[in-house]
This record gives structure tokens, C-alpha cells and sequence, in this order.
């Protein structure tokens, strides 16, 4: 265990420094956030922005330490782990040999390739949709869904989860409409009061609900059936972010699982394949009424480039494998080590966060102070893990978020959770007079 040679000062100004806004006319209007940093990385706990190196799987290698220094990695989101699986790799050979690879244009213009158009075939398939259109990012396919879809003077109402994912709010930010409201976190009550109220006062114009199949930081999922009927009764339509299930969860749709997808026609999909499917990009899927509309409106379509084939090729094989009886041999695998993660961890004493059917298990640490020196030590000890604190959730609620993946053994679990007591304990114990 390293010694604690600075205590760690994440004092209330410097967290303050953080949310301070930036604003003058020169350089020292970014004071705030490098003071804010530098007081991170005085004290040694700065762990964000590791490069890594070699294959990412299990274990993974920080840049520049010995090739020997593998450390146990839970803090990446190929949940299936796919991203190492031999059949991808075979299809990004054969996809350079047919197309070498490729930034061409938009893909409203010839941005996309008939290996894209046959991903959003397969895609909308899977989803019971008519229509998938392919992004670069999932975080440009959410916001390209919701400021594509949305009425351009402003005349639609949105109503988002407290907690939804930072694309889709700043989505929903961007466009302005008449109402821009968060209802409580899964809280379906809240939304309904919000949509009869809204209904009653504009019974013409368009109403979206926005959530996550799967919440990141809490891992908590939305009671989707009833979002739905809501969305019938009062004629919303729902953006759901489908990031962090679809592939990994269930028999591979994760929350769509709760519904009739073919009675959904109010639900627009969207999601990422760089969390299930070992690639960057991202699609959004629906009613065919919206593919023209997102061809000519959405800004991260028709002013991005097309996802290039390479990223194509890896998520239509990802999703072959995903939807096959592989997939479902390693989602299995994934379910047993999420279960054996929350058994360890709460046996240890931990407060784990969250439903036990989502690959994030998030462990509760509390005070940032903690948090820092926890995850310090983890480094040092061999662990890789992400930290969460203010303001991604509550202050003195900093979490750090476990990612599980299916090609994980069970010892690396036990062996991380002995890693995290001794790390906990060495950190109230340091930190006992401050916190
Ligand atoms: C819920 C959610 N949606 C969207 C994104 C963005 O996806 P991508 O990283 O593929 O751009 C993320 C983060 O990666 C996420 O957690």
C-alpha cells in the first residue's frame, strides 16, 4: 500500500473552483478548472486520462509501464467483450480488403456504403423498427435524434429524466421548445402530472419524453411499459437511449425486453455500439415518418461525415455474435459475474448501487476525499477502475463504477474486491480526522 506522502485536499473551494464559470477575455478565465486539477494532481489522486495500451480486455496495460504490468480492468464498457474476439477482428481484414478505408462525405451525400446500409437493416430488424440511420458517435446519434426530430420554432414540449445521459440534455438544450422540464428520476408519477398539465394547456404540438434504458451513474432502469402508456395516452413520443443494455442485457435487447416492440410505434431507439458492440458509432431507429427528417435535419447527420466502413464491419459482426447462441453463452457469462460482483462487494460491507442486472456496479464511497485515495491506491495495487464524484452525481456521494464484462473470471472479482477493502480501510483510516 503507498503512503499517503500530501493529504488529499479536495476542499469545499476547490470543488467550488470547479463549477465556477469560465469567463473573461483572456487565459485566466480557465484558472478555476487548472486549479481545481492542480490540486487533483498535487496530491496524486489525479487518475483520469489514462492512455492504455496493447489489447484491452480482462486485464489491460497503461502506456508507457512494463508490458508484465497487466492490470485487472473494470473500467471499460465491452461488456460482451467483443472488441477481442477473433471473428471481429477477421471482419476488419476482409472490410479494408473491400473497401479500404474511407471518409467520403456526408452521408445525406455519399457518406455511407452499402456495408452501412445492410448495419441498419440488421439494425432496425432487431429493433422491430422500420428505419436505422448510422452516426459517427452514440453521443451524435442521441443528439442528432432529438434536435433533428424537434420542431425548429420552438413549439414542442420535452420532458427528460433528472438523470439522463449528458447528450440528450444538452439535445434537448439546444432546441429550446416551448417546455423544457426534468421529472424525477423514474418517477412516472411526476411525469404524468407534467404531461396532463402540458396536455391540458397545448393539446396540438409535439410532447418527447427522454430517458436512458439504463442510467449510468445509479444503474437504474426506466419502468418502460409504463412510459409507454403514458406516451399513448397523453401522444408523446419516447426517445430511449438504449447505450448500455442493448447487446448486453437479458437475451440481448435489455429493457425493449419489457415491451411489445411492435405495439411501440411512438418509441424512437437510439444507441451506441461502443459499449456491446467493441466500436465507435451510433444509430437511431423508428417509424419510417422520421428517416427523411433526420436525413435533412439532424445536424450530426447531414453535417458529419459518414461512419467509416471499418467501425461498420466490427459492430454488423459484433451484433451477428451478439444475437446468435454465443451471444447469449456470453451474456449469461456477463449475469454471473454482475451477481458475483454484487455478492462480493456487499459482502465486503459496500453499498452497491443499483440493479443487479446491469453490467455497472456502482460502489458507493461517499466523501470525495475517499473516493480519490481509494482509487489512487487501486491504481498502485494493480486495479483499474472509473470514479465518479460531483457534480456527474451528489456531492459526497462519489461512486466508483465497476464495468463488468463477460470474458472476466471470478477471481479477478474476489481478487478486486480484497483490493478495495484494504483500499477503503487504509482511507478511513488516513482520512479519519477530515472527513
Ligand atoms: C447513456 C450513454 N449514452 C450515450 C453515450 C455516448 O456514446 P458514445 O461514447 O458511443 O459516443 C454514453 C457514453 O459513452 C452513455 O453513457
Amino acid at each position: 500500500m503507498i503512503t499517503l506522502e500530501q493529504k488529499i485536499d479536495p476542499t469545499k473551494s476547490s470543488l467550488l473552483s470547479f463549477i465556477k464559470t469560465n469567463r473573461g477575455k483572456s487565459f485566466d478565465r480557465f484558472n478555476p478548472i487548472n486549479e481545481f486539477v492542480g490540486q487533483i494532481k498535487a496530491s496524486g489522486a489525479w487518475t483520469y486520462a489514462q492512455a492504455l495500451t496493447g489489447p484491452i480486455g480482462p486485464w489491460a496495460q497503461l502506456a508507457g509501464q512494463h508490458p508484465d504490468h497487466l492490470l485487472e480492468n473494470f473500467a471499460c464498457t465491452d461488456y460482451l467483450g467483443l472488441a477481442q474476439h477473433p471473428e471481429v477482428h477477421r471482419a476488419v481484414l476482409e472490410c479494408v480488403e473491400e473497401y479500404g478505408v474511407h471518409t467520403s462525405a456526408s452521408p445525406t451525400f455519399t457518406g455511407n456504403t452499402s456495408l452501412g446500409k445492410s448495419l441498419e437493416t440488421m439494425l432496425s430488424q432487431i429493433l422491430g423498427k422500420d428505419c436505422a440511420l448510422l452516426y459517427t458517435t452514440g453521443w451524435g446519434a442521441n443528439y442528432g435524434a432529438i434536435v433533428g426530430l424537434a420542431n425548429r420554432d420552438g413549439a414542442d414540449h420535452f420532458f427528460v429524466d433528472a438523470h439522463a445521459h449528458n447528450c440528450l440534455r444538452t439535445a434537448v438544450e439546444t432546441v429550446k421548445g416551448r417546455d423544457y422540464q426534468n421529472f424525477r428520476h423514474n418517477d412516472c408519477d411526476d411525469l404524468e402530472t407534467k404531461l396532463k398539465k402540458c396536455r391540458q394547456w397545448d393539446a396540438h404540438n409535439g410532447i418527447f419524453i427522454v430517458i436512458d434504458s439504463l442510467y449510468s451513474m445509479k444503474s437504474s432502469a426506466p419502468d418502460l411499459p409504463r412510459i409507454l402508456q403514458l406516451a399513448n395516452e397523453y401522444e408523446a413520443f419516447v426517445i430511449l437511449d438504449v447505450a448500455h443494455d442493448f447487446g448486453a442485457i437479458g437475451n440481448g435487447l435489455g429493457v425493449l425486453e419489457t415491451i411489445d416492440l411492435a405495439q411501440a410505434d411512438r418509441l424512437i431507439i437510439s444507441g451506441c455500439f461502443s459499449k456491446s458492440l467493441g466500436t465507435n458509432g451510433g444509430f437511431v431507429a423508428g417509424n419510417r415518418a422520421i428517416y427523411h427528417q433526420l436525413m435533412l435535419y439532424s445536424p450530426t447527420y447531414i453535417f458529419s461525415t459518414g461512419i467509416d466502413p471499418i467501425p461498420c464491419a466490427i459492430a454488423k459482426r459484433s451484433l451477428e455474435i451478439a444475437f446468435s447462441p454465443e451471444g447469449q453463452y456470453l451474456r449469461a457469462r456477463l449475469a454471473s459475474n454482475i451477481e458475483h460482483a454484487h455478492q462480493c462487494f456487499t459482502d465486503a460491507g459496500f453499498e452497491v448501487l443499483g440493479n443487479v442486472k446491469s453490467a455497472i456496479v456502482p460502489v458507493l464511497m461517499g466523501h470525495e476525499k475517499v473516493a480519490r485515495l481509494v482509487t489512487r491506491n487501486l491504481m498502485e495495487s494493480g486495479l483499474l477502475v472509473n470514479r465518479a464524484e460531483f457534480p456527474a452525481v451528489g456531492r459526497r456521494e462519489s461512486i466508483l463504477r465497476f464495468t463488468l464484462m463477460a470474458t472476466h473470471e471470478k477471481f479477478q472479482i474476489d481478487r478486486a474486491t480484497e483490493m478495495l477493502k484494504s483500499a477503503w480501510e487504509y482511507a478511513q483510516e488516513e482520512l479519519s480526522e477530515e472527513i
